[in-house]
């Protein structure tokens, strides 16, 4: 059997410029250094820095498999080395989420987001990576729904035979803690009763029919792990592509509708996903609208040969100039929902001390009878 690759998407915000806006050049270069010395020694196959806003986005392939105490580490370190980076320029929120001193092997339960996967290289091994900032983890629910079991988005599914048994997806239940595996298209109706309610239901992985992993995205959310609102889960997503997976175009697709996700300024807002190019991922308006960025990667061996910023492409224009519209009309309803999120998904942020300080306030309403009718 051929060696498997893995391909591992590591992501926190340890530091913004300015405010929540966007990273400082600084915390690249840093990464970039710990990166390239843990290639020099073996650590890694090959690596890509980047970011989305003002997430530090580590984009790693290796033999270690998923999970690897070796790749957790280099990236927790990695994210510490450039903590200190953050500090010295005083810049906002330096070290955000990194939640825990303890680091014990694995960066899941820390703050970071992950998504991971491994497989066998295809001779032509196409990848996208899907960063968001300003959002939460359930936002790719729809694209990858889009991309993976809805005809009218990938016309693969219908005309390609080596798409056209369908996928696996897997659903996790973030609240309870507990996963479902639902197959497309036989159980879709099943699948979107629960992928539509994106904040308790998150697609968690993809397979083809065949077993091969075709989609992972982050799972992690910042507010259950930490207990309160410390910043937005801003999750990523690894999708391969060609072949027996959706086309390019037909991942991208569903971007071309800047859908509505939860996230914007203070984790609370409900707002339109803004396709972007990297040099566009500097969310500042209401801090935000939230953005994704999709880089594009052809593998060779592990070596990312790449990226192409995906959507550095005018015919995204008309999905961003829609995005605006809708901001406009969203930012109209002020602290209203549906624009602010229900109340439910405010229990981490200020909702608890309000509610905690004026409990002594409420008063019993009386109950409401219907009026007596004649004649009953
Ligand atoms: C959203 C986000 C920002 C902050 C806001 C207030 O994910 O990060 O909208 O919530 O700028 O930030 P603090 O509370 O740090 O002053
Ligand atoms: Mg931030
Ligand atoms: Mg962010």
């Amino acid at each position: 059997m051929s060696k498997e690759i893995s391909l591992s998407a590591i992501k926190a915000d340890i530091g913004g410029l300015v405010g929540h806006s966007g990273i400082h050049p600084a915390l690249l270069d840093r990464a970039q250094e710990e990166m390239a010395a843990a290639k020099k020694k073996g650590v890694l196959v090959d690596f890509h820095v980047t970011h989305c806003g003002d997430d530090l986005e580590l984009i790693m392939t290796h033999t270690h498999g998923v999970d690897s105490e070796k790749c957790h580490t280099l990236a927790w370190e990695t994210f510490s080395a450039c903590t200190q980076v953050a500090k010295e320029l005083h810049l906002y929120g330096a070290g955000q989420d990194l939640l825990s001193d303890a680091f014990t092997g694995t960066v899941r339960g820390m703050g970071p987001g992950l998504a991971e996967m491994s497989f066998v290289e295809r001779t032509a091994e196409t990848i996208l990576v899907l960063m968001a900032d300003k959002t939460a983890a359930g936002a790719w629910n729809l694209p990858l729904y889009k991309m993976f079991a809805d005809p009218f988005n990938s016309a693969g599914l219908v005309i390609a035979p080596v798409m056209h048994e369908g996928f696996r997806f897997e659903v996790l239940d973030m609240k309870a803690n507990r996963v479902i595996v639902l197959d497309a298209p036989q159980e879709i109706y099943d699948l979107l009763m629960f992928i539509g309610a994106s904040g308790q239901y998150v697609v968690r992985t993809i397979w083809s029919k065949k077993g091969e992993i075709a989609a992972s995205s982050s799972t992690q959310k910042l507010a259950h792990i930490a207990g309160k609102y410390v910043g937005k889960d801003d999750p990523v997503c690894i999708v391969r592509s060609q072949a027996e997976f959706p086309a390019v175009g037909e991942v991208l697709e569903p971007f071309t509708n800047p859908f509505i996700v939860a996230g914007w300024t203070r984790g609370s807002h409900h707002g339109p996903l803004i396709p972007c190019s990297l040099e566009q991922a500097t969310p500042s308006r209401f801090d935000g609208p939230p953005r994704v960025v999709a880089l594009g990667f052809q593998l060779a061996d592990g070596r990312l040969v790449g990226p192409r910023d995906m959507f550095a492409d005018i015919a995204f224009d008309e999905a961003r100039r829609k995005a605006n519209k809708i901001a406009d009309y969203l930012r109209l309803h002020g602290p209203f929902e549906p624009h602010r999120l229900p109340l439910e998904e405010m229990e981490y942020t200020t909702m608890p001390q309000i509610m905690e300080r004026l409990a002594g306030r409420w008063q019993p309403a009386e109950e409401e009878k219907a009026p007596a009718v004649a004649g009953r």
